[in-house]
């Protein structure tokens, strides 16, 4: 079997679902852009979606010339809620998206009520709930189709990467036919990967982290390594060249002995996420609501502070790795929202939360962390 489909298998394996239902990308937001095509999403088509998510996401609808129509935040679950959702919709509407943020998932199956009563599609963003359930039910199983990340700093890594599941059989066909036009990774873009998993394998520990960090993200704006998202991502709303890719051997590697320890991660993540809030909650501080804990498979644990730049200064002089994911409505773009079409006034949960979140890793060990939340716990909202 070639190493694709081994890969492809092994995450099947993995979800119990069949190997076909699973195809593999470049990045996630391959995996979305397919899937929206293969829906018919095009011109004129509303997808209804989180004000509080990544520029990449609307990209991916703007790129086919559909219409992202953005839903506000519920502050406690930084997920939307069903209510605003169906405000949201109108005949138009072709897809609902249904964010799971940080590895939270919240009221699946009413939007997935919802959208089927009115005839609509529903995606399922699992970029950081690869593993986790809700409800029982592994991310991502329940909707139309799903689609994941594996980028760095997921649970599991493949460097960059993505997935997409299909769980309505009839969009099955229309997937394989656009999958099967996708660009295949050039040489250098596999070399340049594989040496950056390596860097990130052996050389991003302790020190080097920040100075790794900065130069990574300098470098991938740049467009000099393959990064995260490339300059004009962020810059407006057209299609960089050779945005369709498909998934290269290199990832498929990695990919496959990261999926052998996932398992692990997830309980390290889920054992540090329930110390971390059940302080947090002894402190009186804002929590993700405790009845969603049990099978959150934790990306990274949100919370709020007053002052997030003199919060993160004092994380990396006590060498803690804060993630600052979210600080603007489509993250990272802090410029005017207006090439996206989101007005920032009308979604005030959004903007407050993307003021003053930040992540706590849960990779270290946590008393490090909850010592670090001791020393600045008045910052802590
Ligand atoms: C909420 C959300 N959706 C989509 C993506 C895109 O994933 P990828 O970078 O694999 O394209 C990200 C990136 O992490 C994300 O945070």
């Amino acid at each position: 079997m070639n190493i694709e489909l081994t890969y492809q298998s092994s995450i099947a394996e993995y979800l119990h679902i069949d190997a076909e239902q699973v195809s593999l990308y470049w990045k996630g937001r391959v995996a979305l852009y397919t899937m929206l095509k293969a829906m018919g999403v095009g011109p004129g088509a509303e997808v209804v979606l989180p004000a509080f998510t990544c520029v990449v996401v609307p990209n991916a609808i703007l790129y086919l010339g559909a219409i992202p129509v953005y839903v506000d935040i519920n502050p406690d679950t930084l997920c939307c809620d069903v209510e605003q959702i169906e405000q949201a919709l109108s005949p138009k509407t072709k897809v609902i998206l249904i964010q799971n943020m940080l590895g939270l998932s919240v009221e699946v199956s009413e939007i997935i009520a919802l959208a089927k009563a009115h005839g609509i599609y529903t995606i399922e963003d699992c970029t950081h709930g690869f593993g986790g359930k809700h409800q029982g039910v592994f991310n991502g199983l329940r909707s139309d189709a799903s689609f994941f990340s594996s980028q760095w700093n997921k649970p599991f890594s493949t460097g960059i990467g993505g997935m997409l599941v299909v769980n309505n059989r009839d969009l099955l066909e229309s997937v394989n036919l656009v999958h099967s036009n996708l660009i295949k990774p050039s040489a250098k873009d596999q070399w340049i990967l594989f040496v950056l998993i390596w860097a990130r394998t052996y050389l991003l520990k302790g020190v080097t982290y920040w100075t790794f960090l900065r130069m990574y993200r300098w470098l991938s704006k740049k467009g000099l390594v393959v990064g995260s998202s490339s300059a004009s991502e962020l810059e407006g709303i057209h299609m960089p060249k050779d945005y369709v890719k498909g998934m290269s051997k290199v990832q498929c590697r990695a990919g496959i002995k990261a999926l052998g320890t996932l398992d692990q991660v997830i309980l390290q993540r889920k054992k540090a996420g329930i110390s971390v809030h059940d302080w947090l909650t002894n402190q009186g501080k804002t929590t993700v609501p405790s009845e969603h804990l049990a099978q959150h498979a934790f990306l990274k644990y949100p919370m709020l502070v007053r002052n997030r730049e003199f919060f993160m200064q004092q994380a990396e002089k006590e060498r803690i790795p804060l993630g600052d994911w979210f600080i603007s409505p489509l993250h990272p773009v802090l410029d005017s929202l207006e090439p996206w079409g989101l007005e920032v006034s009308d979604f005030p949960n959004a903007v407050y939360t993307s003021k003053h979140i930040v992540n706590l890793p849960l990779d270290l060990p946590v008393h490090r962390l909850i010592n670090f939340l001791e020393l600045y716990k008045n910052e802590i909202i």
